[in-house]
């Protein structure tokens, strides 16, 4: 038998979460059954879509949605022998036991260079969120401008590096001067710190005299209604996500992919820079996903149990 740690919902969020509105729960784990295996957490991710989405696909004493890299440590099931590595939506929980039916295993031949946290990151969902975006609601092409917010986070900084190996001028912005010096490294054209700016609506003009043809959208409420009349004639925008407003009440959609290789390929030519934001231990949970959502990281945040 084995004991799992999981994380749950103590309560739903009121505004920003709070340390107290999440519980640490042990629970046993059944033996697994022919079939079945036994999963271990490698890493797991915090995401902005968990905080929308626990009020209105979670009930209180739920443990917490989200993903993990997740390690099989016994198996019944042939599709997945011990030792490979799997992606797995099982949430907030340090192992579990299923059939397998739900798991995505993560590629053998994953090449040795590129961390397997990044199935979580620019090789998963929000890498491949922000390659959906550009290409097949955007169309970007080369020679436009593009406007990403949130632009050092998971899905922005992958978003404006692809625009770049497309060849299109990209303005960002983002929270602190940190951020900003990644941006300019990453060889963003134009970024500032929507904080400090004295005016969001000049420092986007200033970025963009004639305007943006692709706007990729991580962040909603005002900022969106700024950038709006700065639009170029047959503009297009990404709505990739609200963040501003998910401490309201504000559902979102989902997009699925499936382009990875691709982004190996980027990757291991050295195109795309993933940072990622590393806290440690299961018990960090609710502050990693805390810090996340006030905006701690630069790039993907993840917790390594
Ligand atoms: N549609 C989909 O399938 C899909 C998939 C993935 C992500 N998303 C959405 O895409 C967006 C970015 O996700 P991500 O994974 O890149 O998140 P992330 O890495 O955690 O980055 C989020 C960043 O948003 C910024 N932010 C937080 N609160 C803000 C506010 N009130 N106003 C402006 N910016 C704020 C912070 O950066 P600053 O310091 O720069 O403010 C924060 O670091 C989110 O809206 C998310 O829900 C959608």
């Amino acid at each position: 038998m084995v004991v799992s740690k999981a994380w749950t919902l103590r309560q739903h969020f009121q505004g920003f979460p709070k340390a107290s509105d999440f519980h640490l729960r042990e629970e046993t784990l059944p033996q697994p059954k022919n079939g079945q295996v036994l999963l271990e957490a490698v890493f797991l991710s915090v995401d902005p879509y968990m905080r929308p989405y626990s009020q209105t696909m979670m009930k209180e004493g739920d443990v917490m949605i989200g993903s993990q890299v997740a390690k099989v440590i016994q198996s019944y099931n042939p599709s997945f022998p011990v030792g490979c590595h799997v992606v797995s939506d099982c949430g907030w929980r340090s192992h579990w036991v299923c059939d397998g039916a739900e798991l995505t295993p993560v590629l053998p031949d994953w090449p040795q260079d590129i961390p397997l946290s990044l199935a979580l990151g620019a090789i998963g969902m929000p890498g491949l969120t922000a390659l959906y975006g550009l290409e097949e609601v955007c169309e970007i092409k080369k020679g436009e401008t593009l406007l990403v917010n949130a632009a050092a986070g998971a899905v922005g900084s992958v978003v404006g590096q692809i625009a770049k190996i497309k060849g299109c001028r990209v303005v960002g912005c983002a929270g602190t001067d940190t951020k900003v010096s990644y941006l300019k490294e990453l060889g963003f054209d134009q970024v500032f710190n929507y904080k400090t700016a004295t005016s969001l609506e000049e420092s986007l003009r200033e970025a963009a005299p004639h305007g943006y043809d692709c706007y990729f959208e991580n962040v909603g409420g005002k900022f969106s209604s700024v950038v709006m009349p700065q639009m170029r004639e047959y503009g297009r925008i990404a709505v990739c996500g609200s963040i501003s407003m998910y401490n309201d009440t504000t559902p979102q959609t989902g997009i699925l992919l499936s382009k990875t290789n691709k982004m190996f390929v980027l990757i291991l030519q050295g195109k795309l820079r993933c940072n990622e934001h590393i806290t440690s231990g299961f018990n960090n949970m609710p502050a990693a996903f805390m810090g996340m959502l006030q905006g701690d990281n630069i790039g993907k945040a993840v917790v390594k149990v």
